[in-house]
């Protein structure tokens, strides 16, 4: 049987493994700060601020991070959001898609 003491160090171990974990994924927060330069475009509330902007608001996440890594890459051309992309990181793009996935936006139209 397991005593108190070594439950409670158990416990602490195993949080501590799940730490990197969390940091690798994305942080809504870190990501609101970051898209204050999308904002111009894409709106304050993720809804673009003309319909030539993407509505961004309640985008799923990993589509975000692939149309991201995309115009990166270069694999999707478009001369504004490759120069967007250039310089964000891998985290800083888990940020951006956590925070977008956020907001109130895309309906979610799937038969539950
Ligand atoms: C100067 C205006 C502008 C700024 C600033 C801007 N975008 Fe965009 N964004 C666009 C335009 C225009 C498109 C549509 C491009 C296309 O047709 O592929 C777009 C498309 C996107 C898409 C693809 C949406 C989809 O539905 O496929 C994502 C994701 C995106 N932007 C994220 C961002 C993020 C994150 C930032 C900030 C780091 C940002 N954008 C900054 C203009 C902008």
């Amino acid at each position: 049987m397991m005593n108190s003491v070594t439950r409670i160090a158990c416990l602490t171990m195993m949080a501590m493994l799940f730490i990197p974990a969390a940091m690798a994924a994305g942080n809504p927060e870190a990501g609101a700060q970051k898209s204050q330069v999308c904002q111009a475009c894409h709106g304050a509330d993720g809804h673009g601020t003309n319909p030539t902007y993407p509505v961004l608001a309640g985008q799923h996440a990993d589509y975000m991070e692939h149309a991201l890594k995309a115009y990166r890459d270069g694999s999707r051309k478009n001369a504004i959001m490759s120069g967007m992309s250039t310089n964000l990181s891998d985290q800083d793009i888990k940020d951006l898609a956590a925070y977008y996935n956020s907001l109130e936006g895309l309906q979610d139209l799937s038969i539950k």
